[in-house]
């Protein structure tokens, strides 16, 4: 969760496909945040499903639309419908799910396609474990690396990455934040941020979806405010995720970033309320559509009456899984 877009904003890079990104986490992490590996595990699989989800519902309407009025699609229809668990019938509730989060169809191709390189790039992201540098590393320090220099911050053991003013964390409110290196960083041009996860919300107890493992998340929905996403750990970094600079897409120079639109940039509430434009560059969309799509895994979708205020029914659509590992 970030309050300050500027520091999304420092670098644009343009979309450049097969990046394999890296991660690290730093040991400032191990006692505070234990499950922050399994966390930003779950937010990579929240992403890849997402793809793998829109990949599917694309294909369904590519057939909608050429068999309109064919019994094809009435036999395809009732075979969506009515099959329990068949993995290879077509996702309808992807579509429906893409339409309500991002404000517009899911035969709008453009959009289709910005949302899958986003959650694509994430869903390639794997753990450094050759000992080499990372692209992207997540500390638990509350940003206490950073040291204060004559009008900026800046990292001792890396002193061209430095911030126009005080780190995310000494600020009241925020939680986590994500640094991309500034345009005169020696590794402007390559792949290189950090990630902080703030005390505020390190100490919050978060969990994973696993963790909840037989949660009926349908009794309170998004909104319920014991138990609702927001207390879930990856939720928070598949959000922060979305702001790496090298997911940026080659549309315009100020545009081409995914950061928290203003005003009200969190929460279903909001999120939903956000015009395609503003949606498909706000991270929170972002967020949500991984945790919804990968609640469908376990048999939760929106409520159609009840989307609007959160609500989650059951249904007995598994959409297709393309992994084994599940
Ligand atoms: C993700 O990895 C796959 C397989 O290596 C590759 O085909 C795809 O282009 C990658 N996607 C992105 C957005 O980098």
């Amino acid at each position: 969760m970030i309050l300050w877009a500027a520091f999304a904003v420092f670098a644009s890079f343009y979309f450049s496909p097969s990046l394999a990104v890296q991660y690290d986490i730093d040991s400032s992490c191990s006692f505070k945040l234990a499950n922050v590996g399994a966390a930003i595990e779950e937010a990579i699989l929240m992403a890849r499903r997402s793809v793998e989800r829109l990949d599917n519902a694309a294909a369904d309407h590519t057939n909608a639309d050429d068999h309109t009025t064919t019994d094809h699609t009435a036999a395809g229809h009732i075979i969506a419908d009515h099959t329990i668990a068949d993995h290879t019938a077509a996702d309808h509730d992807i579509g429906i799910l893409f339409s309500r989060i991002f404000h517009t169809t899911i035969s709008d191709q453009e959009a289709v396609q910005d949302v899958r390189n986003i959650m694509d790039s994430i869903a390639n992201i794997t753990r450094n474990i050759d000992g080499g540098e990372a692209d992207l590393t997540l500390y638990c320090d509350n940003d206490a690396r950073w040291q204060q220099g004559p009008g900026t911050y800046y990292l001792p053991t890396d002193p061209h990455f430095k911030l126009p003013r005080a780190p995310a964390c000494r600020s009241p409110g925020t939680l986590a934040t994500m640094y991309s290196v500034p345009l005169d960083h020696p590794r402007h041009d390559k792949l290189f941020a950090q990630i902080t996860v703030c005390d505020r919300l390190a100490t919050m107890s978060l969990s994973t979806l696993q963790d909840y493992l037989g949660f009926d998340w349908s009794t309170g929905g998004l909104m319920d405010p014991t138990v609702n996403p927001y207390h879930l750990l990856s939720v928070y970094l598949l959000h922060e995720l979305t702001h790496f600079p090298a997911w940026q897409r080659p549309l315009t120079e100020e545009s081409g970033v995914v950061y928290d639109v203003g005003p009200n940039s969190y929460w279903w509430q909001n999120i939903i309320q956000k015009p395609r434009e503003d949606a498909l560059i706000n991270a929170d969309n972002y967020a949500f559509f991984g945790l919804l799509a990968h609640l469908g895994d376990s048999g939760l979708k929106l409520s159609d009456d009840g989307w609007q205020v959160g609500t989650l029914v059951h249904t007995e659509f598994r959409p297709m899984m393309n992994f084994g590992f599940f």
